[in-house]
């Protein structure tokens, strides 16, 4: 019989459907990207912002259909959205032909499951959290050949007060290094260039009963995984970025000179109704202090608009910050109310056309920003990691360099997986145009 894993949402999301994908493989299930042929479907679902959860409904109704069709196809829906107890019950009143419902600390007792239900038990509704230990050595079966998502901690403490994950994900926990090393080793032996160290605050990392901090994880990975060309991770928390870590991006050479740092707002007021623990003088001062110690380093940030409150004062000042750090990327979201969370009922909710205006003029001036930012790479040289090959007119190889900005260049498919050095001839929208050599 064919699976197929939907998924929707963040890396994480991305990372722990490989592991579905696994279990899955290994129960005897071939895998299939199309739902119509498919006699296990599961959507892994996200609930960040409103119109994540819309997405996840009008794609579950469609299984009714087939369900229609084939009474014997099993549908389930996991994830952070599955988490959420008002969309478990939602489904069960309202999507019968949904088979199981399960959370994001179950996930590793799919074959159960499956097993449970193919032997004629009820519908089965599964949401435990306990933030116990984390399994390991659940099968995997990964997306690519060259380039990994590791996570090395799940969960998360922070409670920004917008944001939903920290109920639906769990309390913070971390991998033992070992099992990382382990995991980034077998990579490398399979061929695999660069790996990403994942987790929703990768600078609060504690690993082996807390005596592990990141920046020695790091240095672990870099040092004993010599065959591994390049070592990315996110997200990192303002918050808790330390010199340690700075000191290690700087000395270590094959951890890629880039950092996802999200600022959210450039308004200290906003920060701390958002509860992120930063002001902006602060973020600007560590903005500096990379930069002193990693010169070739580009950022890449979050920033919403429209949280409670937010004057047009405030938003000018995320604007200010935008043109002031020179983010080679900014991925901007307009607020999104999530019930349960405290800025859901704060005071002062924005109404969504200043959320769009303010979201068109924001995406404006970082647009304006990442064309100035791009200029002075033109003449440069870099080493990028070739991730595929656009036929859309002449045959355009792409991939990133170390500093994660995008690098199109003439190319066919045969370079994908490998590392090319380029020369950048010039730049177009938000990626560098450039040539081999
Ligand atoms: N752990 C990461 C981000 C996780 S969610 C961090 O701390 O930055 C990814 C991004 O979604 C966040 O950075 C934030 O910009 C955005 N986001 C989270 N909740 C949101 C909400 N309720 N409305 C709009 N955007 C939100
Ligand atoms: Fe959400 Fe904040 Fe945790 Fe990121 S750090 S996942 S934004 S609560
Ligand atoms: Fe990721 Fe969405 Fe969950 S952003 S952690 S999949 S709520």
């Amino acid at each position: 019989p064919l699976a197929c894993v939907v998924t929707f949402g963040c890396q994480q999301n991305v990372s722990d459907s490989e592991r579905l994908k696994g279990e899955l493989s290994e129960m005897g299930y071939g895998l299939t990207d199309d739902i119509n042929e498919a006699q296990f479907i599961i959507f892994n679902t996200c609930a960040v912002r409103e119109h994540a959860e819309d997405r996840v409904y009008g794609n579950v109704g469609v299984t009714k259909a087939l369900k229609k069709q084939n009474p014997n196809i099993i549908v389930a829906v996991c994830g952070c959205m599955a988490q959420r107890q008002s969309v478990a019950d939602k489904i069960k009143r309202s999507y019968p032909y949904v088979d199981m419902v399960l959370g994001t600390q179950v996930q590793h007792r799919l074959p159960e499951f499956i097993y449970k239900r193919l032997s004629g038990s009820g519908r089965i509704f599964e949401l435990e959290l306990l933030n116990g230990e984390i399994p390991e050595n659940v099968p995997i079966k990964r997306d690519g050949t060259f380039k990994g998502w590791l996570p090395i901690m799940y969960g998360c403490d922070n409670f920004c007060t917008y944001c939903i994950v920290p109920y639906v994900r769990g309390r913070e926990r971390s991998r033992n290094s070992a099992d990382i090393v382990n995991e980034v080793k077998g990579l490398a032996l399979a061929g695999f260039k660069e790996v990403t160290l994942l987790g929703q605050n990768v600078n609060s990392y504690k690993g082996d009963g807390e005596t592990t901090d990141f920046p020695a994880l790091l240095r672990m990975v870099h040092d004993q995984v010599p065959e591994l060309k390049r070592i990315r991770f996110m997200t990192s928390h303002p918050k808790d970025l330390s010199s340690g870590l700075i000191d290690a991006m700087a000395e270590l050479p094959r951890v890629c000179k880039h950092i996802h740092l999200p600022v959210q707002s450039g308004s200290s007021r906003i920060l701390k109704l958002m509860n992120r623990c930063y002001t902006r003088e602060k973020y600007i001062e560590e903005v500096q202090q990379l930069r002193a110690k990693v010169p070739e380093i580009e950022l890449t940030t979050d920033i919403i608009v429209g949280f409670p409150g937010e004057t047009e004062a405030d938003f000018k000042e995320t604007l200010s910050l935008v043109e002031q750090v020179g983010y080679s990327a900014a991925y901007t979201f307009m607020y999104s109310p999530r019930k349960g969370t405290a800025a859901a009922t704060m005071p002062d909710q924005i109404p969504d056309e200043v959320k769009h205006d303010r979201l068109e003029r924001l995406n404006e001036v970082q647009s304006k920003v990442l064309r100035n930012g791009n200029m002075k790479y033109i003449g440069t040289y870099g080493e990028v990691l070739v991730e595929g090959c656009d036929h859309r007119s002449e045959p355009m190889a792409y991939g990133k360099l170390s500093n994660f900005k995008m690098v199109y260049f003439p190319g066919d498919d045969s370079l994908v997986g490998s590392m090319r050095n380029v020369k950048i001839t010039g730049s177009q929208n938000n990626s560098l145009i450039g040539e081999l050599v």
